[in-house]
């Protein structure tokens, strides 16, 4: 082969070696000892010049000169030492290629279900109140017709911060914060978090979340709150739920009932999560009881009103067949992903 075409293969070795320097991570200066070392491919080239005839060898010579200036700018401008790390690093990123996903997050199941909830009740008029986690004894029971030793007291365990300040135990304290600070008539829903002093288990935890409903007019009837609660129970589980209403007892509420729905995972035929009686039970409600008024500067000669309070993990246990409720609380992806 001439040394003509020597330098032009040479050449083009290089380009070669060049373009997959990003790829396979090879360094500069293993390339630069290839070509430009003192026995690399240049130096042999000129070595076979002494066999050229001294017509031609100014003409070599000079094609050599130029190769070998050639490559050794091109090896500067890439900087010297493992390229993949070097400045030049840019020059070997390909813009073109998707990058790495971003995992994404997702509303957390508890938030969804209480979205969901809020946004029936919006529907039917109702606004929204807060009431505050750290409350007092008057607000979380005696207003609410709980006086002292009260057996009701018993139902709820609390968690006191001294003798009469406590973390609430129930949302229905919202109920006497709006009332004492505004005038009927009143429509609202009262979200948040509550506290019980409960060993963890399946069923239950030592906080969880409430919505409290409260409606003040004349004239109130228990047949509003019975079709309020039948139209909310079948926006939330769907139109062919059935709901019933069992006597119960509240102090704040007379009468007062439970509201059940008509078991979702059997269709009322009778399973272990309805314990085989096809119903399920979701909520607390009754009339506002006048004492509860009287608490609250309310005539309740004047004024009439419901109430119901429910819990925002039963319901949410319910609606995707959750089984244990600390699922929602230790922050497991695997388990949140699937909301
Ligand atoms: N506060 C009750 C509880 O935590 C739930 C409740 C029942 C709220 C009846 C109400 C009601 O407003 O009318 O168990």
């Amino acid at each position: 082969m001439s040394i003509t075409d020597q330098i032009q293969q040479v050449r083009s070795e290089f380009q070669t070696d060049l373009k997959s320097l990003s790829s396979e991570n090879g360094s500069v200066d293993t390339i630069r000892i290839k070509y430009l070392g003192r026995k690399g491919l240049v130096a042999s080239l000129f070595v076979q010049m002494g066999s050229v005839s001294k017509e031609e060898r100014p003409h070599m010579g000079q094609a050599l000169n130029e190769l070998k200036s050639e490559i050794s700018t091109q090896i500067d401008t890439l900087g010297s030492g493992d390229n993949s790390q070097g400045e030049n690093r840019e020059e070997f990123i390909d813009y073109t290629l998707p990058s790495d996903p971003l995992p994404a997050g997702s509303i957390h199941p508890l938030s969804q279900v209480m979205e969901e909830i809020k946004s029936i009740f919006l529907r039917l008029g109702f606004s929204m109140a807060y009431g505050p986690e750290i409350d007092t004894e008057f607000y979380n029971f005696e207003a609410l017709n709980i006086p002292r030793h009260h057996p009701a007291r018993d139902m709820q365990d609390t968690f006191y911060i001294s003798e009469s300040v406590l973390l609430r135990t129930h949302t229905s304290d919202t109920q006497i914060h709006f009332m004492e600070s505004h005038d009927p008539p009143v429509r609202i829903i009262a979200p948040g978090r509550v506290y019980r002093n409960e060993d963890i288990s399946v069923r239950s935890y030592c906080l969880f979340h409430q919505i409290e409903g409260l409606y003040v007019d004349k004239g109130v009837t228990f047949a509003e709150l019975k079709g309020t609660l039948d139209y909310f129970a079948k926006e939330l589980f769907g139109k062919k739920v059935k709901t019933r209403f069992r006597p119960s007892y509240f102090p704040f509420t007379e009468p007062s009932a439970e509201m059940d729905v008509s078991c979702i995972f059997c269709k009322s035929k009778g399973c272990n999560i309805c314990k085989k009686t096809g119903w399920l039970e979701i909520l607390g409600c009754g009339m506002v009881d006048p004492e509860v008024f009287k608490a609250v500067q309310y005539n309740p000669e004047k004024w009439t009103g419901y109430a119901f309070g429910m819990g925002i993990e039963r319901m949410a246990m319910l609606k995707y067949g959750v089984e244990d409720i600390r699922l929602f609380y230790n922050g497991d992806v695997r388990f949140l992903r699937q909301f």
